[in-house]
């Protein structure tokens, strides 16, 4: 990486140069266990990088199998687990931490069974998991690779020659996230990238710097939300399909904020308002307010009152959500599919470094709840 860097306050609109690369060792003050007072920058390989010339044509479709469809005829499908020294329930609805269990040595079977753990949960936190994370970024790749097509992110910043692995990225002096300065709360509950025609389903991430305290990530069970609404109401959304739109995340790095690069043409995408599971057969609310624009059909009025709705029910509902408090070397794993999540934004007055990187193979195109709905327009 090279030493002549730019370390970018925003905007940089005018000012980006051939490639934006983060200074390495740029928090001082950083003292957790992953980053304590090394020189260089421990995981300095893996810090975002912005390269001008990339751009990458639009994604095409793919036939996805879901992993986890395998684990459903094992005799035992949570054997992955057998050795676990713990496994604790977050909460009744979503989530599930696990200690014991080494992510870096599940062989194919193991990683199978985790899908379908993933499915069944929402979201699995993996504590100790140093083996998986000080690993070489081929070894992330290649985990990745066994849940789906890896989806290279159209905006965020990216380890040099690793543009599958994304990014998140905020120390005392940058910050390459996609974040909103002018609002009252930095909670954005959002499915990643559901604008793609086929989204993300299992994702894994994990910190390699993180502060004191604060930067937890929140989740929600989407499926949970939709259990909540009265049956006649279900019904109807479940005949509703709604944009979903990239444009404005485009936009956002084209004023030149967050490295200031777009990759790939921004893409809107029709998906159903309650989709399927492919492999646990739940349904599950799909709209987000980061991505999701209108619901198709509907006039402007409708379309806004039943998408604030939606929004605000899954803003309000605690009682099915988990939060992630990170420890040093935590990997996290959820279905992108069933879940929601928010970033927690609320360390930023510590100036520390919170440095993470994210796996997001794709999965199916969403499957609407309701059988032939058409996703044409
Ligand atoms: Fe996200």
């Amino acid at each position: 990486m090279s030493t002549a860097v730019e370390t970018i306050t925003r905007p940089i609109a005018e000012s980006i140069p051939s490639s934006v690369t983060v200074r390495a060792a740029a928090n001082p003050a950083e003292n957790n266990e992953q980053g304590k007072t090394e020189e260089p920058y421990r995981y300095a390989r893996l810090l975002p990088v912005f390269p001008r010339d990339e751009h990458y044509p639009p994604l095409t479709p793919f036939d996805h199998i879901d992993p986890g469809s395998r684990a459903l005829s094992h005799p035992n499908p949570r054997s992955f687990l057998d050795n676990a020294s713990s496994i604790v329930q977050l909460t009744p609805h979503l989530g599930e931490e696990v200690r014991g269990v080494s992510l870096a040595a599940l062989d194919s079977d193991g990683r199978d069974q985790l899908a379908l753990e993933v499915a069944r949960r929402g979201l699995v936190v993996f504590r100790d998991q140093r083996d998986f994370v000080d690993r070489d970024p081929e070894a992330y790749l290649e985990f990745g690779r066994h849940f789906g097509r890896l989806h290279i992110h159209p905006t965020s910043g990216h380890p040099e020659g690793y543009p599958e692995l994304h990014l998140v990225y905020r120390d005392a002096n940058a910050t390459y996230n996609f974040e909103r300065e002018d609002r009252i709360t930095s909670t954005t509950w959002h499915s990643d990238v559901s604008y793609e025609q086929q989204p993300p389903g299992l994702t894994t991430f994990f910190l390699l710097s993180q502060p004191d305290t604060g930067g937890d990530t929140a989740f929600t069970s989407q499926v949970a939300a939709l259990k909540r609404l009265s049956p006649q109401f279900v019904a109807f959304l479940r005949t509703l399909k709604a944009v979903h739109s990239g444009v404005e995340q485009a936009n956002y790095s084209r004023a030149g904020y967050r490295g200031g690069v777009v990759r790939r043409d921004p893409v809107e995408n029709i998906h159903p308002v309650v989709r399927r599971h492919p492999v646990t057969g739940e349904e599950a609310i799909y709209v987000n307010r980061q991505f999701t624009r209108r619901i198709v059909g509907l006039k402007r009025e409708e379309s806004d009152a039943i998408l604030e709705l939606l929004y605000n029910h899954i803003d309000r509902s605690v009682d099915i959500q988990a939060r992630v408090k990170w420890e040093p070397y935590t990997v996290v794993i959820w279905d992108n599919r069933i879940t929601a999540h928010s970033a927690i934004v609320d360390f930023i007055s510590g100036g520390q470094r919170r440095h993470g990187v994210r796996l997001a193979p794709q999965a199916e195109r969403p499957i609407p709840a309701l059988d032939g709905l058409d996703l044409s327009a």
